[in-house]
């Protein structure tokens, strides 16, 4: 897939246009997932490489995206090392024995944890095979910080204090934490690529927790850490940390990739890094409510923002939501396609 739209614009090759993917494009605002997820409760469709294989291709065939994203869930790493997880419709996920102290972290299972992730790879390899080629397979994992918060909170939160008090009053058990998640997702994310995955993103929804001298220690430390010992073999790597209020410390990364949220223009953003990186955004999830001429006039915008340079992956500037409509999506996409090829002309 080296020769696709996607990954040549992620190792800022020139294309004819800008490749466009949506983060959480394989969920629930199409009703085909929906029918699917009726007859099955989350974990069961992440743990069924026929039907997650099944729901990763659907936005391939309806949204027509220019890559697939492994339909799983960050979630799967703790999971698999022994904490029960449940995802709620109305509450989203919910750990009921949450870390709360250095024993806890001395429970996890980290013995063998990849061996009961093979359904991961069983479904990027089955996943694979449904694409046949047609678009690259996105691979992904959560950030150490990301997941220690959902781990040590149990579920989302408001203000973060459970984990923000708990890295505070213990500093060392976190850290103990956080590079045994670091650990883990470099074996989880190597074993992805080798399944089969064309690209790898990691996920920091919450660095926007944490003020930036916290983010480098709690946070951009372990994904350094984990962006220099990837075995790539030529995958590309996006990092996507939400939030942010600068990407200069993030455009020293190893990695290919810079995930932009919604906040920022990302013009600017380009120009804090002095084009360094790739960057994959950032429309604002919610213009997809609006009326078809203001969701192509913000994609231009944010087109002629980023402006005439290779190394745009066009997305939403976070997940997609629920109530999107289908037919705004389908819009937004064509939209991408069409508007960009200017910016890649000569
Ligand atoms: O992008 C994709 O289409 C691939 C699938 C994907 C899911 N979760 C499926 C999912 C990906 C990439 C994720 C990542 C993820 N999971 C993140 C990072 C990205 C982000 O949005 O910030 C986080 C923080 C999680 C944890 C998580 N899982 C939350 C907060 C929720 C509930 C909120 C919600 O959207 O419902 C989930 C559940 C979840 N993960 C669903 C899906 C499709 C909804 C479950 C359902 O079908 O009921």
């Amino acid at each position: 897939m080296k020769d696709s739209l996607f990954i040549r614009a992620c190792k800022s090759e020139k294309t004819e246009r800008t490749p466009v993917w949506i983060m959480r494009q394989a969920g629930r605002y199409l009703p085909e997932y929906r029918a699917i997820r009726a007859g099955h409760d989350f974990m069961t469709m992440c743990k069924t490489p026929e039907l997650s294989s099944e729901v990763t291709v659907q936005p391939i065939d309806i949204i027509k995206t220019d890559a697939a994203i492994l339909f799983s869930d960050i979630l799967v790493i703790p999971e698999a090392m022994g904490m029960h997880l449940d995802v709620i419709e109305s509450k989203g996920p919910v750990f009921e024995a949450p870390i709360r102290q250095v024993s806890d972290i001395d429970k996890l299972n980290t013995d063998g944890f990849l061996d009961r992730l093979d359904y991961v790879m069983q479904a990027v390899k089955m996943t694979k095979e449904k694409l046949n080629n047609r678009v690259p397979l996105i691979g992904f994992s959560g950030s150490p910080w990301t997941l220690a918060a959902y781990m040590v909170e149990g579920k989302g939160s408001k203000n973060f204090d459970i984990i923000k008090s708990f890295v505070y009053n213990e500093p060392e058990a976190a850290h103990k934490l956080l590079q045994l998640l670091a650990d883990s997702v470099i074996k989880y994310l190597n074993a992805k690529i080798r399944a089969g995955c064309d690209a790898v993103q990691i996920f920091d929804t919450w660095a926007s927790i944490l003020s930036p001298h916290d983010f480098e220690e709690y946070s951009l430390k372990y994904i350094r850490y984990i962006c220099e010992n990837l075995e790539t073999n030529g995958a590309p790597v996006i990092v996507f940390a939400k939030g942010v209020s600068s990407y200069r410390a993030l455009a020293e990364l190893k990695c290919d990739v810079l995930g932009v949220d919604w906040s920022r223009n990302i013009g600017d953003v380009r120009a804090e890094i002095y084009g360094a990186k790739g960057l994959q955004g950032n429309l604002d999830p919610t213009i997809l409510f609006a009326p078809r001429d203001k969701i192509r006039a913000e994609t231009e915008r944010v087109l002629q923002s980023y402006g005439k340079h290779a190394g745009h992956i066009f997305n939403l500037g976070h997940g997609i939501t629920p109530k999107t409509p289908v037919e705004n999506t389908q819009y937004f996409v064509e939209c991408v396609k069409e508007l960009s090829a200017k910016y890649h002309a000569e």
